[in-house]
């Protein structure tokens, strides 16, 4: 990006910096799974440590009302598979402020979820704690506030739009490598197929507008067919629960249902945890849904042989089960095989996918594009303004 500098524009050496990583990553039975967030944090973290920075790193898992939302320990060992990288549990209480004040050039410290103090999510929060201690502690300073969190750009957060405003900014190597991915983006994607999954429909709504061709899975898919008026049966209390507002998104998504394509079946959770296929007529049913069906599948995947350009934002099922990554799998494999053929140019967003390209043996080899970004990516794509990327250029 033109107008943001980034590490190679600042001396660190012996300097206090303090990194915004994205380490959100899936989680299964309080395991954290293998994440490309956390590989691909490391390298800008192995870069700030190689320069002699004395580093502290914030970051998030979950959000307050999500099942996710837990402490950032696992997160630690995992990062320290890649890099060395002290950790406690706390953020800006004693334990933090002496761990930061005995922090040496070449070490780095990992937080606390960073969500776990209230302010994070109220920015403009009066007597804002997490600006008071990060921002204008007396114990220590500051030099220079790095953005490596592209995927969190598109949230207005005490850490993404308000640390920028008291220290000096730049990215860190993580988002450099994305930004420089999507500058060209926009030329390409007036004919792309857009594909939408995941677990967050909030964020996919703002595509819903767009002139392209949208074919839907995962809860997004689900809440989607909702919104056509179909009645899910067990799958409706599961969604009401999961996610919060569903009546708002429902009443938002309708106008725009007819022309959204869902799926025609989907596979449940039978007994004993068994894969069984509906067919949409079936529903309701006393079944919770884990994928998209065989039917759906064979549609998507003559819509992809169609298609010049895709994009594709999270799973279309639970891909932390073998048994219901089939739908995932198979889409991801089609796009890789008509990316390899020059037939197609793909861009696949959201850091959730990560399992499944794990199962499936794919990599970024395989796709124009593989973005750790979800929302945010999504945003960009919608051609809306970033507030964290906006201040980061003031
Ligand atoms: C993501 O997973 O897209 C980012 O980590 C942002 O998470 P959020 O949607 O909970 O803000």
């Amino acid at each position: 990006m033109k107008n943001i500098p980034t590490l190679s524009d600042i001396n660190i050496k012996n300097k206090f910096v303090l990194l915004r990583s994205d380490l959100n990553s899936d989680i299964k039975d309080g395991k954290i799974l293998p994440s490309e967030r956390i590989k691909q944090s490391a390298i800008t973290i192995k870069e700030l440590k190689k320069k002699g920075a004395k580093v502290v790193i914030i970051a998030h898992q979950g959000r307050p009302d999500s099942s996710d939302f837990t402490s950032l320990y696992e997160h630690s060992k995992q990062l320290n598979k890649y890099i060395k990288v002290m950790y406690v549990n706390d953020l800006v209480g004693e334990e933090a402020l002496g761990a930061i004040k005995n922090l040496m050039p070449g070490e780095a410290l990992l937080l606390d979820n960073i969500r776990f103090n209230k302010d994070e999510m109220n920015p403009s929060s009066k007597k804002n704690s997490l600006v008071e201690f990060f921002c204008k502690n007396k114990d220590f300073k500051f030099e220079y506030y790095i953005n490596d969190a592209f995927s969190v750009c598109h949230r207005e957060q005490t850490s993404i739009t308000e640390f920028p405003k008291h220290i000096k900014s730049v990215i860190g190597r993580v988002m450099e490598r994305e930004l420089a991915a999507l500058e060209n983006l926009r030329l390409r994607d007036a004919n792309c197929l857009f594909i939408l999954g995941g677990a967050k429909p909030e964020d996919n709504i703002k595509l819903l507008k767009s002139k392209n061709k949208i074919i839907t899975g995962g809860i997004f898919g689900q809440v989607c067919t909702l919104a056509k008026g179909k009645n899910l049966g067990a799958q409706n209390k599961f969604l009401a629960k999961q996610i919060k507002d569903l009546p708002k998104i429902i009443t938002k998504i309708k106008p725009q249902s007819k022309s959204i394509q869902t799926p025609s079946d989907f596979a449940v959770k039978g007994k004993n945890d068994s894969r069984i296929e509906l067919k949409l007529e079936e529903f309701p049913s006393q079944f919770e849904i884990y994928d998209i069906g065989k039917i759906t599948i064979d549609q998507y995947v003559k819509e992809i042989s169609k298609a010049k350009a895709v994009y594709m934002k999270g799973p279309l099922g639970y891909c932390e089960d073998e048994k219901f990554s089939t739908g995932t799998i198979t889409i991801l494999n089609e796009i890789a095989k008509r990316t390899k053929e020059n037939k197609l140019f793909s861009l696949i967003g959201g850091g959730h996918l990560s399992n499944a390209f794990a199962r499936a043996n794919l990599n970024e080899k395989d796709f124009s594009h593989i973005s750790l970004s979800g929302g945010a990516l999504l945003s960009f794509i919608a051609g809306e303004k970033l507030p964290g990327l906006e201040v980061l250029k003031k």
